[in-house]
């Protein structure tokens, strides 16, 4: 389903978290990538029905987020996982992954039960269905939220940093899971990782102070540091930004910093470094 996000600001109290956003998210796996406290959290909850916007109009599958009907009727049919869930502490990973899909409306025991099977097998957490959350490791729960997330088959994804806190094994298992399920929905994911942008989206946001500075393929926004990525043997004074590698050579972002310097291949990390080091700052925002 397509989300369509129009002229959306937030604001806590005099801070403006989000300002004048357009975004519109189709399906496919859309990342969100932004520094501490650029909005991601803000725009997902906003996303989930949880937050309400300070102004702006958001449809989901063509629901009206501001009307109570539309919120009723995007609610049931998204999925998420906030960056901090509020478990249950003494309840199963069944028990609680159940309890959601109840809240989901999956009325049929029989059927909800084996939903509820297939989303805890899907983060492979089978082995500790019966075992009590709070005895379990951070990335395990982290696991648990994702399986609550996916148990009604939302045609809405929105997941709030799902990687954190998993080991690189889990990592790939999810980017696995995660792209199985993309086919005909709409995932919306925040994360720090560049890494999980490459591997597994379609599309990129590049959230800033509330703003979005670019939207589009993860190669597009790869091509915007091309000629911008160098080798140099010393620290220039011009660059953007720039930082020793392991092999001893400088790796600088910005305008050629010497005659010498050698141009290379940018990376997504090189292009989301430029990108948001060209921003500007919050000073000349306001
Ligand atoms: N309930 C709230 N009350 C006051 N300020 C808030 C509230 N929620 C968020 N903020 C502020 O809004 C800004 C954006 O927060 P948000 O959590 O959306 O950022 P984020 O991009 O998710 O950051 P992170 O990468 O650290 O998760 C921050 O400055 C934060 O302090
Ligand atoms: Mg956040």
């Amino acid at each position: 389903m397509r989300v369509v996000v129009e002229n959306l600001s937030r604001s806590f109290g005099s801070s403006k978290v989000l300002r004048d956003l357009d975004l519109t998210l189709e399906p496919g796996i859309t990342g969100i990538l932004g520094p501490n406290g650029a909005g991601k959290t803000t725009l997902l909850r906003i996303l989930s029905t949880a937050l309400a916007p300070s102004k702006g109009s958001i449809k989901v599958g063509g629901w009206d987020l501001s009307s109570p009907h539309g919120r009723t009727e995007a609610r049931r049919r998204l999925g998420y996982l906030p960056q901090e869930v509020g478990y249950y502490p003494r309840f199963t990973v069944f028990q609680l992954v159940d309890y959601i899909a109840i809240l989901k409306e999956l009325d049929d025991r029989g059927e909800r039960h084996r939903r509820v099977r297939t989303a805890i097998d899907a983060v492979g957490l089978s082995a500790v269905a019966g075992k009590r959350i709070k005895t379990l490791s951070g990335g395990m729960r982290r696991r648990v939220g994702i399986a609550q997330a996916i148990v009604a088959d939302p045609e809405l994804l929105l997941l709030d940093e799902p990687t954190g806190g998993l080991d690189p094994e889990q990592r790939m298992r999810f980017r696995q899971l995660i792209t199985s399920l993309s086919a005909d929905r709409t995932v919306v994911l925040s994360t720090h990782l560049v890494e999980d942008i490459a591997a597994v989206c379609t599309s990129v946001v590049v959230l800033w102070q509330g703003q979005a500075l670019f939207h589009g393929q993860p190669a597009q926004l790869r091509e915007r540091a091309d000629g911008m990525v160098w080798l140099a043997d010393a620290v220039p004074d011009s660059a953007l930004l720039s930082w020793r590698t392991e092999e001893g050579a400088v790796r600088v972002i910005g305008p050629r910093p010497s005659a010498a310097a050698v141009a290379i291949e940018p990376t997504l990390e090189d292009a989301y470094l430029l990108v948001t080091n060209c921003a500007p700052t919050d000073a000349q925002l306001r």
